[in-house]
């Protein structure tokens, strides 16, 4: 039989000692993600920002405490009944988008997680991590809010808090409007789980 904790425990050790990629040469820490291994819903993000990568924890930053708001306010959802993660797990130096390889590397971490975890519903926010995981070249303008599959487990695509902060306008049609739909319809997809 699977030892779960063992093997989350030596999924944790291997991305410590990860050197697959040169993002280990920059990182202060990993940010292997953070939340119930047993919860139904995971979140992915791009990568650790600065803040992350000082503290070892996923969206602690500007866009995290945007994500924890939108969740709340907008979805009556606790951040921490679920697993947040991301793409890579190192940070990206300036923060830039992780480059190819960089998401090659550190791909069967994540997939490692989600096998583990098996969540009911997996969210993935911006492109960094919805194309991969789509395998497909689509943005996150046309993906988002349209209910995905990824091997089996329904996948939400959603835009990355960060876009919202560099568009704040909140009228009909723009990205936070948008993102407050969404988090409604996530929310309602939880709720059917509970039945
Ligand atoms: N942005 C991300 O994509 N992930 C984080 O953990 C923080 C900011």
């Amino acid at each position: 039989m699977i030892d779960i904790k063992s093997a989350w425990e030596e999924l944790h050790r291997r991305i410590e000692s990860c050197t697959k990629c040169e993002l280990c040469n920059t990182r202060h820490c990993t940010v292997p993600g953070e939340g119930p291994i047993d919860s139904r819903v995971v979140i992915i993000g791009e990568g650790p920002g600065q803040e992350e990568d000082e503290s070892g924890k996923p969206f602690v930053g500007k866009a995290g405490r945007l994500l924890t708001d939108i969740l709340e306010k907008g979805g009556g959802i606790d951040r921490r009944s679920l697993y947040i993660t991301n793409m890579v797990k190192c940070r990206p130096p300036a923060n830039r988008n992780p480059k190819p390889e960089e998401i090659s590397a550190c791909r069967d971490f994540l997939e490692a997680q989600l096998l583990l975890i098996h969540p009911d519903i997996v969210v993935t926010m911006g492109n960094v991590p919805t194309q991969p995981l789509l395998n497909t070249k689509q943005g996150i303008t046309s993906l988002r809010g349209q209910w995905q599959d990824w091997r089996g487990i329904k996948l939400f695509p959603m835009f990355h808090p960060s876009y919202l902060l560099r568009n704040e306008s909140k009228a009909v049609g723009s990205p936070r409007y948008l993102m407050w739909q969404d988090v409604k319809e996530l929310k309602a997809e939880i709720d059917k789980l509970k039945n």
